[in-house]
């Protein structure tokens, strides 16, 4: 029987001081793409990749995220009393099965691999799916669809090629060898190098299916880059150990985590819907004549 990965962990323990000071007081998970918040749209892809048990590892400020996943009850009156059943129906649909979601803290920031390994009692002994949901994907597939269809029990982590000004952003790949025009063989990671010694220039893009394996390295509670407990160092010795794939994503991949990825990322998205895209045309190809004028003017102010 093939091996399914039935459970996705969301690190969302993050402050998101770059967004400061939108995320004050609110989460940056919670920041909409168009008119759904950027966890929505991971807990959509995670469920179109057949994700049935989703945990989050949250931290101090980030309720608003459990309340997002849960019943509204005076919404829900409000909606009923004025007749407007689609949009019930609409909040309704997508809510997670009772039971099959999950919130634990991580206690102390220490790092991305340290959240991850918050959720290993949640996990148990099987593989698990990671999103992290700063990264965002437009493809003919959803991301983690792309990595479950071509799993067979090994961890992988999905890659882009990165251009060497970002590179040491990102955890990147020591590739063993090119397996198939989409998938490489992992020989070990470097979580954000030095440019000039970056072993290559495919970047783990912010999923990852994982072997209950990583646990007994991140049990070592290691720290690594920037002093934290780095999920890359997990990885890159568990690529030692066991075979370990990236998978390169068909499609764009936008950082939601930087403040021009976001507003790509929300054209871009807006761009894909009927009710928003023929006005969002019109406004963008009138914009670059007006802001040119006001540019030549002395800017546009506020
Ligand atoms: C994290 C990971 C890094 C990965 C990146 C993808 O870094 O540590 O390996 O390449 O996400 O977005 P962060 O962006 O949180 O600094």
């Amino acid at each position: 029987m093939p091996i399914r990965v039935r459970k996705a962990v969301f690190p969302v323990g993050g402050l998101g001081t770059r967004f400061l000071p939108a995320t004050k007081a609110m989460p940056k998970e919670m920041l909409p793409l168009v008119d759904k918040p950027l966890i929505h749209h991971a807990v959509e892809e995670a469920r179109a990749a057949g994700i049935e048990e989703f945990i989050f590892v949250t931290g101090r400020g980030k309720s608003t995220i459990e309340d997002h996943f849960d019943q509204s009850y005076e919404l829900e009156e409000q909606l009923s009393a004025k007749g407007k059943q689609d949009m019930l129906e609409a909040l309704r649909a997508w809510l997670p099965t009772p039971g099959k979601v999950a919130y634990t803290r991580q206690q102390e920031p220490l790092g991305l691999g340290h959240a991850v390994w918050c959720a290993r009692h949640l996990i148990g002994n099987e593989p698990f799916a990671v999103l992290l949901a700063d990264d965002v994907f437009l493809g003919p597939s959803p991301c983690l669809k792309q990595m479950t269809d071509v799993f067979e029990g090994q961890s992988m982590v999905a890659v882009e090629t990165i251009d060497d000004e970002s590179i040491s952003s990102y955890g990147v790949l020591k590739v063993a060898k090119q397996v198939r025009p989409s998938l490489v063989q992992v020989s070990g990671l470097v979580e954000k190098p030095r440019r000039e010694e970056a072993p290559s220039n495919l970047a783990v893009v912010g999923r990852y299916i994982l072997t209950p394996k990583v646990f007994e390295f991140l049990d070592r509670k290691q720290q690594g880059a920037g002093g934290e407990i780095q999920l890359t160092d997990a990885l890159s010795w568990l690529a030692g150990l066991e075979p370990f794939y990236g998978v390169k994503i068909a499609g764009e991949r936008f950082d939601c985590g930087s403040k021009s990825g976001y507003l790509r990322a929300n054209i871009a998205f807006a761009l894909e819907r009927a009710d928003l895209r023929d006005d969002l045309i019109e406004y963008l190809s009138n914009l670059s004549i007006e802001r040119k004028r006001r540019v030549a003017a002395g800017g546009a102010g506020r």
